[in-house]
């Protein structure tokens, strides 16, 4: 297994919609393992394909040890309407309140190619439709208001100067880049 470059916020392919998968071959298998080991490295509960460089439609999501491999996802149902604090492995320490369903019914794909569904609630509901976003181009800054995104993205111009272009490599081994252990799990 490998860690994956995370590409940052700026980087037109966080922006670009995805390519659903047609095929459930080794080549993808190892994608998926790669990317988990990337979203462990990395601290985050969420990862999207995007996220690593690739346009297959696939995420890959632990919330607290309820793992999944979602591929071709598609949100079925979604209900309740909760708000809580987001944020992004593709522009970590920036953190916004987004509201979001509290309750989502994901039909997907696992890496054989054999559909299942989750009915999710809460933190995993939300992670599903952030990641979900993710695959159509969608980022939770989109859901603020206009002055707080302007905010946002100050605030990212700010901290994307400590990366060297639009991709941060993760060291193995080595959780996250600070020792401050973030209050808000990115995704
Ligand atoms: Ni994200």
């Amino acid at each position: 297994m490998s860690l994956l470059p995370i590409h940052l916020l700026g980087d037109p392919i966080l922006r670009e919609e995805t390519v659903p998968v047609t095929e459930f071959t080794d080549e993808l298998r190892t994608l998926v393992d790669d990317m988990f080991e990337t979203m462990y490295a990395a601290s985050g509960i969420g990862l999207a394909a995007p996220q690593v460089g690739r346009r297959e439609r696939l995420a890959v999501v632990d919330v607290e040890g309820a793992k999944y491999a979602l591929i071709n996802p598609e949100i079925t149902l979604a209900e309740g309407k909760a708000k809580a604090e987001e944020a992004c492995l593709s522009f970590p320490d920036v953190y916004g309140t987004v509201e979001r369903a509290t309750r989502v019914i994901v039909k997907a794909q696992d890496v054989e190619g054999t559909p299942y569904e989750v009915d999710a609630t809460d933190l995993l509901a939300r992670c599903f439709q952030h990641e979900i976003d993710h695959l159509h181009g969608k980022l939770f800054i989109d859901y603020l208001s206009y002055l707080k995104r302007r905010a946002a993205l100050a605030e990212w111009e700010e901290l994307r100067k400590q990366y060297h272009g639009t991709v941060r490599y993760l060291k193995p081994g080595a959780p996250a880049d600070d020792d401050a252990e973030p209050s808000v799990s990115e995704a």
